[in-house]
């Protein structure tokens, strides 16, 4: 079953895949998943998740169910994870879940009887995320082959780092890390300052401090001096929301790629709803 639950889900082959699909959903194509159905299962607060997931549902003709906070599901009630995914898994044809437990949606998928997509699970993954965000990368860069990304900020609870560090490296991209103090990346990544970053990157990938997830402190932050004083020609990207770890003066600048990368959630999550309803 096409469950999306890990970065490592996917092959290198596979991401190409549906990275190539979203390039021709962007251009105006869609694949035909008329008569299917989408269940949301949203137990933690989404924007641009939920939304472009339901957006790339009903431009590939699919409908959707769901539901955006657990408080008014069963789960209030005291349900598992694996009872859920078993009732969910017979009501829709793919269910895409964000939970705030770590393993969770990997649980979900043992259960399910259709493939389960992660929408981000607690401190875990958030591989959607990241076909998203690489997808961004190659608009911009072409081929990641030699190119230095830096993740920045909170690289020890922030999930969306936790499937880019891994696809990255596997694309063959150089990464490093610029933590925010004491939340450094799980892995073993170089350390560089920001002004190292800056000046020498293609990439700098921002995160904000994941306070709902017990992080403390502050990232480091972004704005237009900076990229100014380092002559940094790196593009600047950020999962979104943003907090003061990226400085609205930053906006105006040809860099700034992050709203462009939330759009390209739409066309990449109609790739990825078509991979995993088999219909890419
Ligand atoms: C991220 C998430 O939920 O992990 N948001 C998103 O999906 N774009 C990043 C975050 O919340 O910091």
């Amino acid at each position: 079953m096409p469950h999306l639950t890990s970065i490592a889900d996917v092959t290198n082959e596979q991401l190409d895949a549906i990275l190539d699909a979203a390039g021709r959903f962007k251009a105006g194509q869609a694949p035909d998943l008329a008569g299917r159905i989408a269940c949301m299962a949203f137990f933690e607060p989404s924007t641009r998740t939920r939304l472009s997931f339901e957006a790339a549902a009903h431009r590939s003709g699919a409908s959707v169910i769901g539901f955006a906070d657990g408080q008014t599901t069963s789960t209030s009630k005291g349900e598992t994870i694996a009872d859920s995914a078993r009732v969910l898994g017979g009501y829709a044809d793919v269910i895409v879940m964000r939970h705030p437990e770590t393993g969770s949606v990997a649980q979900a998928a043992q259960h399910a009887r259709v493939p389960v997509v992660n929408a981000g699970d607690g401190s875990g993954e958030h591989p959607t995320q990241t076909l998203l965000d690489i997808f961004t990368m190659r608009e911009a860069l072409g081929d990641l082959k030699g190119r230095q990304v830096a993740l920045i900020g909170d690289l020890a609870n922030g999930r969306t780092v936790h499937s880019l560090a891994p696809a990255l490296q596997r694309l063959g991209a150089t990464v490093v890390q610029v933590p925010a103090p004491g939340l450094a990346y799980p892995g073993d990544l170089p350390t560089m300052t920001l002004h190292e970053a800056a000046a020498t990157s293609d990439v700098l990938y921002a995160t904000r401090v994941q306070k709902e997830r017990a992080s403390q402190g502050e990232a480091p932050r972004i704005d237009a001096a900076l990229l100014d004083s380092t002559q940094s020609k790196a593009i600047v990207m950020h999962p979104l929301p943003r907090v003061d770890e990226l400085a609205p003066d930053v906006d105006a600048l040809s860099g700034a790629k992050y709203f462009e990368q939330a759009r390209n959630g739409v066309p990449v999550r109609m790739a990825v709803l078509a991979y995993a309803l088999d219909a890419l």
